[in-house]
């Protein structure tokens, strides 16, 4: 596809799908054809602003537009139907957001439906562009935390999110989602991420519905990777709180730690630090500095002796990367990569290196299958094997 314009065409035009036409607004190589929603007025504004047709059904406009590019951006459970209609119709490539389905027979009809038609399926896991998760990818990666033992990932959401953040609409989105498919679906694929090779076996989950009533409020869970490795990860969205949003992470390995304050809640400030208790030469920490920061993240390098009760002991040097202060993130800094792979023909374009393959159908289905075991654990009471 190098060099020739695309045309493409986007579906379900909330709050994702307008954030795609102002970023494809900005890429020449994109010509958006066709606009979609099941809201009329929705599709029509659209359709107006990015002087494109505008369709409230996915089936006509497949029907009357041949696109090289869709994306999917309806509510969690609603992704089958498009996703669907969209590898039927022979479009090469979609651009689906997270998480891939809230079913797992749903994802895994997508996941063979896009085998069978050679489809290019990108799922878009957005933190895994941000600045402070790379940052933490490559970290991890590079094992200059050591074998990692233990991880703790909290991500919530304010009250508002599942009761007003869609208006109207707010009651059916949550209810037909959870803080395990909204929330947790970014959390499991950024472990997966992260510890690749390393892969989740094992599920055991708390749930509680006492608040929202038409939605759980909460998850608690373990994931237990094959390495060994323990990840506890929670979401909730009752939260009383400023923010929409908080996300606090921490990583600890057996020669380091890696601290992670990505939407900080009341008191504490964004900010990343990695503490590496046996670090490489000199030379190699520079090294890795400045790679951080190709990446995104300025980080500050010090040296420091490992403190004591007595003072200090002044025959070990460790040393830490620390970034104080925002991210710079948003939701769709990974949908520029994922372009760029379709132009590129690869999974590891040439904005994209170092940070392992884009994420796929195979991440989707995966993600997926451990919140499905985390599900499955809530209701049996038990750790509950990951299917694969
Ligand atoms: N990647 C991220 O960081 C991120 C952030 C927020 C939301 N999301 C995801 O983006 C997706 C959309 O979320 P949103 O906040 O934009 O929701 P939204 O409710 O604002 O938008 C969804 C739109 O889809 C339309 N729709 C529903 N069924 C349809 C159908 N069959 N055909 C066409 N249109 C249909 C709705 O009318 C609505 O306008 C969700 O899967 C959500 O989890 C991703």
């Amino acid at each position: 596809m190098s060099g020739k314009q695309l045309k493409a065409g986007v579906i379900g035009l909330g709050l994702l799908g307008n954030q795609y036409l102002q970023l494809f607004s900005r890429r020449p190589e994109i010509q958006v054809v066709g606009v979609c929603d099941v809201r009329q007025a929705a599709a029509a504004a659209a359709a107006a602003q990015h002087k494109s047709t505008a369709y409230t059904d996915a089936g006509a406009l497949f029907k009357e537009q041949r696109l090289d590019l869709v994306v999917v951006a309806t509510p969690d459970h609603l992704h089958l139907a498009p996703t669907l209609a969209a590898i039927d119709a022979g479009v090469p490539v979609i651009l689906q957001e997270k998480p891939l389905a809230t079913e797992l027979s749903q994802a895994a009809t997508i996941f063979d439906r896009v085998e069978q038609h050679g489809t290019r399926l990108f799922v878009n896991f957005a933190n895994r562009a941000m600045p402070y998760d790379l940052a933490t990818h490559y970290l991890l990666q590079e094992g200059l935390i050591g074998a990692p033992v233990y991880a703790e990932s909290r991500l919530d959401d304010n009250i508002s999110v599942p009761t007003r953040l869609w208006g109207e609409r707010s009651r059916e989105f949550a209810a037909g989602s959870s803080p395990a498919h909204f929330l947790l679906s970014h959390v499991v694929d950024l472990m997966h991420w992260y510890f690749a090779p390393a892969r989740v076996v094992e599920v055991f989950a708390v749930s509680q519905q006492q608040v929202l009533g038409f939605t759980p409020d909460l998850y608690d869970a373990f994931l237990i990777f094959d390495s060994g490795l323990k990840v506890r990860v929670k979401a909730e969205w009752i939260k009383h709180m400023e923010p929409i949003v908080e996300y606090y992470s921490s990583f600890t390995g057996r020669s380091g730690s890696i601290f992670y304050n990505k939407r900080p809640g009341f008191g504490v400030q964004e900010s990343w630090r990695a503490n590496l208790s046996a670090p490489p030469a000199d030379a190699l920490l520079a090294e890795h500095q400045r790679r951080l920061g190709e990446a995104g993240i300025d980080v500050r390098l010090s040296r420091h002796y490992r403190p004591t009760t007595a003072g200090y002991d002044v025959s070990t040097v460790q040393a830490s990367f620390e970034h104080i202060g925002g991210d710079q993130a948003d939701g769709m800094m990974l949908v520029g990569p994922m372009l760029d792979a379709v132009a590129e023909g690869t999974l590891t374009p040439a904005s994209w290196q170092r940070r392992g393959p884009l994420p796929t159908h195979h991440d989707g289905l995966r993600q997926v299958q451990v919140v499905q075991a985390l599900l499955d654990s809530v209701r049996t009471g038990r750790p509950v094997a990951v299917e694969s």
